[in-house]
C-alpha cells in the first residue's frame, strides 16, 4: 500500500467535516478524500438495513479513489455498519465511536458517562457495547439529541434556541448524575461552548465533555504508525482536501466552513453519483 496515498473520510453530509479538521490539524502532511453523502442525509433516522446499503456505497466510491486507510466520519454509519465495512473492505477501516468510547472512560471518574447522538446510534446500542469492552464498571446513559443536527446545519449553534434545547437534552443525563458527556455525533462539537456551559451548570462543574472527532484523529495517527502508513514528511509540504458530495455542491461553501472552522475559499467541491 502507497503510504503517499490519500486518506477517505465519509460521512452521511458535512458534520463528518469536525472529524476532518481534527485530522488535518493533527496530521497536515496526509492527503484526505472527503465523502459528503448531502443527497441522503440524514441517516440518523434510518433503518440499519439502510444505512449498511448507503454506507457501502459510500466506501466503495472511497476504495476506487486509491484510499490507503477509511475514516467512518459518522457516528450513525460506525454503529451500525463499521463490523460489515471492516469485513468486506481490504483496507485498515476505523470508525469514530471506539475513540470517543476510550476517551470518555478515562475521562469519567466515577465511571458515569452520558451520551448524546442520533435515534439509530442511540438503538444500536454502540456506545454502552463499547464502553463495556474497555471498562466493565461503567455505566453509559445514552439520550437521542436529533434537533441538533437541524439546527447546526442551520448555523443556528448559540443563543437561546439551541439552549433551550441542549438543556432539554442534559437534563436527561443529570438526573442519571454523569460525570462526562461524549458528543456521540459529528454535528454536536459545533455546539461545544454552550454545551460545556450548560454541562457545568446542570451536570456539575467538574463534568467533562468528550469530543469523538479529536479522540478519532489520535487514533488514526496510531494506526497510520502501527500500519506503516503515515505519509512522509517533507518541509513545507501540506496535504491537500479533495471534497465530493452527492447533491447541492453549491450550499457546501456557507455550511462547510462552519464545520471545518475555516474559510474553505480555493476548496474544490464536485457532485458524484454513488
Ligand atoms: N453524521 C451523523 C452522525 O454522526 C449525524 C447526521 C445524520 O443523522 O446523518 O451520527
Amino acid at each position: 500500500m502507497d503510504r503517499q496515498a490519500p486518506i477517505g473520510i465519509f460521512d452521511s453530509g458535512l458534520g463528518g467535516l469536525t472529524v476532518t479538521r481534527a485530522i488535518h490539524d493533527l496530521l497536515p502532511h496526509e492527503q484526505l478524500v472527503y465523502l459528503g453523502d448531502t443527497a441522503r442525509v440524514p441517516y440518523g433516522t434510518r433503518s440499519p438495513q439502510t444505512i449498511i446499503r448507503y454506507a457501502r456505497s459510500c466506501a466503495r466510491h472511497l476504495q476506487r479513489r486509491g484510499i490507503k486507510l477509511l475514516v467512518v466520519a459518522c457516528n450513525t454509519v460506525s454503529a451500525v455498519a463499521l463490523d460489515m465495512l471492516r469485513v468486506e473492505l481490504d483496507i485498515p477501516v476505523l470508525g469514530v465511536i471506539e475513540p470517543g468510547a476510550r476517551a470518555a472512560v478515562s475521562a469519567s471518574q466515577r465511571g458515569r458517562i452520558g451520551v448524546i447522538a442520533t435515534a439509530g446510534t442511540v438503538l444500536s446500542g454502540a456506545y454502552p457495547r463499547a464502553v463495556a469492552g474497555c471498562d466493565s464498571r461503567s455505566e453509559v446513559f445514552a439520550v437521542p439529541a436529533p434537533l441538533l443536527v437541524p439546527l447546526a446545519e442551520e448555523g443556528w449553534v448559540d443563543g437561546q434556541v439551541p439552549e433551550l434545547v441542549i438543556d432539554r437534552y442534559l437534563t436527561a443525563l443529570a438526573e442519571q448524575h454523569v460525570d462526562a458527556i461524549v458528543l456521540g455525533c459529528t454535528h454536536y462539537p459545533l455546539f461545544r461552548p454552550l454545551i460545556d456551559g450548560r454541562a457545568r451548570v446542570l451536570c456539575g462543574g467538574a463534568t467533562k465533555v468528550v469530543d469523538s472527532a479529536e479522540a478519532s484523529a489520535h487514533e488514526l495517527r496510531d494506526l497510520l504508525q502501527d500500519r506503516g502508513l503515515a505519509a512522509s514528511e517533507s518541509p513545507g509540504m501540506r496535504g491537500e482536501l479533495a471534497m465530493f458530495v452527492t447533491d447541492m455542491p453549491g450550499r457546501f461553501g456557507e455550511v462547510a466552513s462552519r464545520f471545518l472552522g475555516r474559510p474553505v475559499e480555493g476548496l474544490r467541491v464536485e457532485q458524484i453519483d454513488l
